[in-house]
């Protein structure tokens, strides 16, 4: 395998959090692999750090030790540029957490980070047009979020997400506040996103039917990952 085909490598990370009690160490040494294409799951319970290697790996937050190479490229925290490149550029986040912005409709919503990229503004609608038809949200455009169903709203972050056509998607709980109907769809559709598109998906769930679509399932447990076997 050519190391470019290594969307995500972690060498024994860890983070600790510090409190004026102690610390917490919540990471004690993650190793991790994924190559392009792969769609990993990482469960469970509350509390763990789940959310925080996910924030981990998408850059948001630094660990404590240890390597983390993303594109086959070790992350450097004192270059903040080449950080804020690669998230804008190469890394699609999807919150449990919807984050849409009240005031403005569906395709608002969605050409964010085409205006924020300063795309012509025809493009950005030819994009975001493209991108609800595929999730099923055509002739709800122009709706504001409110009037939409959770799933429907958490649909439009999907859309958004994909929106600059990232290589890696990082999924936080993104059926944690559907109904089940809602959550099957969420789920159909990330499954036809990383067909379609081949992105690279690391998920976080504790919606078992959704885990065991992926190609790998781990298990966050003390600080450890641990594979469990996806069958
Ligand atoms: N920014 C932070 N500062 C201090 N402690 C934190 C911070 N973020 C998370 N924690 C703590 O780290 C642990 C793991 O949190 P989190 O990663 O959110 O777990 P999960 O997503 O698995 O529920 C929790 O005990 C949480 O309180
Ligand atoms: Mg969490």
């Amino acid at each position: 395998m050519k190391s470019t085909d290594i969307v995500v490598e972690l060498r024994n990370v860890t983070k600790k959090y510090f409190y004026p009690q102690g610390e917490l160490e919540v990471l004690k040494g993650i190793d991790l692999n994924v190559k392009k294409g792969d769609k990993i799951a990482i469960v469970g319970p509350s509390g763990v750090g789940k959310t925080t290697l996910l924030n981990i790996i998408g850059t948001l937050d630094c660990p404590t030790s240890g390597d983390i190479y993303l594109f086959g490229k070790r992350l450097d925290y004192k270059d903040e540029k080449t950080l804020l490149k690669l998230r804008k550029e190469k890394i699609g986040f999807i919150f449990q957490l919807h984050y849409l912005i009240p005031e403005f409709t569906v395709i608002e919503n969605v050409i964010l980070p085409g205006i924020i990229s300063r795309w012509k503004r025809e493009d950005c609608f030819k994009r975001a047009y493209g991108l609800l038809e595929k999730l099923n949200l055509s002739g709800k455009e122009n709706y504001r979020p409110f009037r939409l169903s959770g799933g429907e709203r958490q649909k439009v972050a999907i859309a958004r997400a994909l929106f600059l056509n990232p290589d890696l998607l990082l999924a936080d709980e993104p059926t944690g506040n559907l109904d089940q109907e809602s959550a099957k769809e969420v789920i159909d559709i990330f499954l036809k996103i990383n067909e379609e598109l081949n992105v690279t998906v690391i998920m976080v769930t504790h919606n078992w039917e959704l885990a065991k679509k992926m190609d790998r399932i781990f298990l966050l447990k003390n600080g450890f990952l641990v594979k469990l076997n996806n069958t």
